[in-house]
């Protein structure tokens, strides 16, 4: 026997019926994207690695460890995006920055970080995401954070938090490094071999290290909130201001980091206790990045934006997977060799008028089609003998009330659409 092929660890196949729950995600989304003035951008997976050295920074976990790089057979370091916000960010410099003051757009689409797999945590993995550049005002962070909210709801996120916090500007940034080193420093023992490095070179990424002996080191942390100047300080209390305004739950966090270097200001968290999540349950996360722009050679754009990972919302979601799959409206039953064509036929022209519509090439008994149309959840069935088509019509049964009766066929399109509740037509 020939070896049969597997996929590769952390990557996992999504098919029939769990990608009808990953396709209600996206579409209510992506709706909700749009209806806040997001338009889709799409980038390839692949970028020149020091895209992601520079934005994201060279001393976090996703950098120094996950990121799948190679070279290409021209010899240049590429990576396999390990999210989205920094190829946005080069997508919109290349195109030009200046084409328009106010740029939103989002992106849907696989990521890649070479973790360790479990629950909810993939070495490829999806993100629905949006990136708003070009807006100081906090009115923007609450539009952002709201609309998650509106995001998670509507797509059903069993036990959702928001947690909200945030990490100042450059200046703040100072004052918080100095404070964290002191705290740090006489703790350097306790930490993880990677820890005790950062200290120095990049303290804030000591606070989310998942070792639990970091987590029990880091205990009473200063925090960033202890450190706003005064127009950071303002921002935020105006974002929790208008996020209390447009009643959107949230709960100030003194303690959340996010583990890439190039937020400032407002970041966030959405995370889950829906019982079909594990460790893993941040479903969203986010935040501003005012200075990355600039720091891609840019002009100085403040933005923020999001990305949720589609894996953990489906987690985070009731129901089985079938009950997100949409039934057939029709299946046509031909019995004998003369209803084969005219199923193959009458089947054509109902799709084309836009029902769903199934039929069994098998052929096979009446009863074996019967119980295909049950096992695709059809609403109608079509019956067509030889008896029938004599007469130039089919017996149409709606399957929730048993009612059987004959039809023309060529009101077969509008008596089904009636018995579908779509309207006469
Ligand atoms: P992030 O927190 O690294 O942020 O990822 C966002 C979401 O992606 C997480 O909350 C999680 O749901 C999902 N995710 C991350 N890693 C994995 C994984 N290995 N397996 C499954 N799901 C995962 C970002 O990526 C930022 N770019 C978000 C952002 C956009 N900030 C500003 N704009």
């Amino acid at each position: 026997m020939p070896e049969r092929p597997v996929g590769v660890k952390g990557m996992r196949d999504v098919l029939p019926p769990e990608s009808a729950k990953w396709q209600f995600i996206e579409q209510t989304a992506r709706r909700i994207l749009e209806c806040h003035g997001y338009r889709e951008a799409r980038t390839p997976i692949l970028e020149y690695t020091p895209l992601f050295a520079r934005s994201i920074g060279e001393a976090t976990d996703i950098v120094e460890k996950e990121m799948y790089t190679f070279a290409d057979r021209d010899g240049r370091s590429v990576t396999m995006r390990p999210e989205g916000t920094a190829s946005v960010v080069r997508a919109y410099l290349e195109r030009g920055a200046s084409q328009d003051p106010i740029t939103k757009w989002h992106y849907l689409g696989p990521m890649f970080r070479h973790e360790r797999p479990q629950r909810g945590r993939l070495r490829q993995f999806h993100q629905i995401g949006a990136e708003a550049l070009g807006v100081d005002a906090p009115t923007i962070d609450a539009e952002l954070v709201a609309m998650c909210w509106r995001i998670v709801e509507r797509i059903g996120v069993g036990a959702p938090a928001l947690r909200l916090s945030s990490l100042g500007c450059a200046t703040c940034r100072g004052a918080f490094r100095a404070a964290l080193v002191a705290f740090l420093a006489p703790r350097a023992p306790l930490l993880c071999e990677d820890c005790g490095r950062r200290i120095e070179q990049n303290p804030l990424r000591v606070l989310d290290c998942k070792k639990p002996e970091c987590a029990a080191a880091r205990e009473g942390a200063p925090s960033t909130l202890d450190v706003l100047c005064d127009a950071c300080r303002g921002h935020f209390e105006t974002l929790c201001g208008d996020l209390d305004a447009l009643g959107v739950p949230y709960a100030v966090d003194r303690a959340l980091v996010r583990g890439l270097d190039y937020y400032t200001r407002t970041t966030f968290e959405i995370t889950s206790a829906a019982d079909g999540v594990g460790a893993q349950n941040a479903i969203l996360g986010g935040g501003r990045y005012d200075r990355l722009v600039e720091e891609l050679g840019g002009p100085a754009v403040p933005a923020i934006g999001f990305a949720m990972g589609v894996e953990r919302a489906a987690l985070a979601i009731p129901g089985d997977d079938a009950t997100y799959v949409d039934p057939i409206d029709a299946f046509v039953v031909a019995i004998g060799e003369g209803a084969r064509r005219w199923s193959l036929a009458a089947a054509d022209r109902l799709r084309r008028g836009g029902l769903a519509v199934e039929l069994d090439h098998r052929g096979g008994s009446v009863k074996s089609q019967m119980r295909r149309a049950d096992k695709l959840g059809a609403r109608i069935v079509i019956v067509a003998g030889d008896d029938e088509l004599a007469r130039q019509a089919a017996k149409l049964k709606v399957m929730s009330t048993g009612e059987q009766r004959e039809v023309a066929e060529g009101e077969l399109l509008s008596a089904i659409r009636h018995a579908l509740g779509h309207g006469g037509g």
